[in-house]
């Protein structure tokens, strides 16, 4: 503490000249490094040039009052006003504009050092969490990696939805995204200082989904030894996600809908009513108006909930995404960070060509092993994704674009260049598919610019 106090910087605002020199001497005695003002203008002058951590100020300066400039004042610094006894109103009034304290005159040394010791300490504790929140909020941003248009238009619904409290269901197919869409939506929502609570329904024993959800009171059940508070309450003036909603029982139904709809629940074996302000989200991979109208989810609980659809867009309708993602679990992954890993051509397009029926938690699994296949090699190839190859999984599926007839050295050309995607790099089984010798395989790649 005493080292650090050597660096650090106040400033003094007072226009009696023996206060001032009384208090600079004390604070220059204890260790800190002192700047003087006689009045508002000077401050400027002085604010201009250097950056204190904190501002003594008096509260009546020759130029004017100090009550009108404090509240700038204080938005960016630390400021201890220093008043006359007889009016501990102002001081009050200071610190309501954002002053971190005050000292009376006469300034008791003591009292001095000590509140100047806290309230330089406080707003280094401030910065520190500032910086932190600012650090996280720009981590935040990138959670949802893609820009293709289709995740933009979702960015934005996200954004939209975020600024209110409406329940929002997220849909989409399995391992899209959903679960990410919903930490978005509570990030950037007034709530996120506030708990973001998951409860996992498809994992959840039918019965207990209400004790997770509302807690229960002591004795309400064997085995409920104690009172617990529900996830409900846990994520108070936060959000709640409900993932899987589609899994759970009829009973939990009306129980939800109640919530949703009154905002009040009861604890189990309770009997007050509670409330708790909760943002709902849920998500499904199922059609849930489907299950609605086949009596299978109770309707007025899907359109309480559907009173705000997102549906995050499968990924092989967002193939713009693929490469960027493809990156981003290969940045991410432990292992590429020992070895730098990148990906061949030809991989990119077995990539953007397959389809993705498990979404973008199949392509971080297919990025995962192929890190693992290609072991040493810095390159990560076709065969190491396990995928049917851009050129079709047989030879029969081979597909050719050409916005005219083409020749029969074009379609050579194309056939040779759709196998050397295939096979990425392995000459001798190039060769062999396409019946070549390795020589005549050189020729052949040279002529086409492929080597
Ligand atoms: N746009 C994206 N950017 C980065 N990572 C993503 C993106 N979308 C999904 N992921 C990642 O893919 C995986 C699956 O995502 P998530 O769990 O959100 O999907 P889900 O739709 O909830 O799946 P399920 O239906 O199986 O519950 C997670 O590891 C997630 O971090
Ligand atoms: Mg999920």
């Amino acid at each position: 503490m005493n080292l650090d106090i050597q660096k650090k910087l106040i400033l003094l605002v007072e226009d009696d000249a023996i206060l001032k020199k009384l208090i600079a001497g004390q604070l220059q005695e204890i260790g800190y490094r002192v700047l003087t003002a006689n009045c508002w203008r000077e401050t400027g002058e002085v604010l201009s040039r250097s950056e204190p951590d904190l501002i003594l100020l008096d509260m009546r300066l020759p130029d004017g009052n100090s009550m009108d400039g404090i509240e700038e004042l204080a938005g960016n610094h630390a400021v201890i006003v220093l008043t006359a006894y007889a009016s501990i109103q102002n001081a009050v009034q200071a610190v309501r504009s954002g002053a971190v304290g005050y000292l009376s005159k006469p300034v008791n040394l003591e009292e001095l050092e000590i509140e100047v010791a806290r309230a330089i300490e406080n707003a280094a504790m401030r910065r520190d969490y500032e910086f932190v929140r600012d650090q996280q909020r720009a981590k935040r941003q990138s959670l949802m990696v893609g820009e293709s248009p289709a995740l933009r238009d979702l960015e934005r619904l996200i954004e939209a939805v975020a600024q209110a409290t409406t329940t929002v269901l997220v849909e989409g197919e399995s391992g899209v995204g959903k679960e990410l869409a919903a930490r978005e939506i509570h990030d950037r929502s007034p709530r996120a200082q506030h708990n973001y609570v998951v409860l996992d329904c498809c994992t959840l024993h039918e019965n207990l989904f209400e004790s997770e959800l509302f807690g229960h009171e002591k004795g309400a059940f064997t085995g409920a030894i104690s009172q617990k508070r529900g996830l409900i309450e846990a994520a108070d003036g936060g959000t709640l996600f409900l993932d899987e909603i589609g899994e759970i029982s009829p009973a939990a139904q009306a129980k939800l809908l109640r919530v949703i709809e009154t905002r009040q629940f009861r604890r189990v074996g309770g009997v007050k009513d509670l409330t708790a302000d909760t943002r709902i989200i849920a998500a499904t991979n199922r059609d849930l108006a489907v299950m609605a109208k086949e009596g299978r989810f109770r309707q007025d609980l899907y359109y309480r909930l559907s009173a705000f659809t997102v549906r995050v867009p499968p990924l092989r309708d967002r193939r713009d995404d693929i490469v960027l993602l493809a990156h981003h679990f290969l940045e991410k992954h432990d292992f590429s960070r020992r070895i730098r890993k990148e990906l061949s051509r030809a991989a990119e397009r077995t990539l953007v060509a397959y389809d993705w029926p498990g979404n973008v938690r199949e392509l971080r699994n297919v990025m995962e092993r192929a890190i693992i296949l290609s072991g040493a090699e810095t390159a990560i190839h076709s065969r190491h994704l396990g995928l049917p190859s851009a050129a079709g999984a047989s030879s029969g599926e081979l597909k050719f674009q050409f916005d005219h007839e083409p020749t029969l050295d074009e379609l050579r050309q194309n056939y040779v260049k759709i196998l050397h995607g295939k096979y990425s790099g392995h000459r001798a089984k190039l060769a062999g598919a396409l019946g070549v010798s390795e020589r005549n395989l050189y020729r052949l790649l040279q002529r086409y610019g492929l080597e």
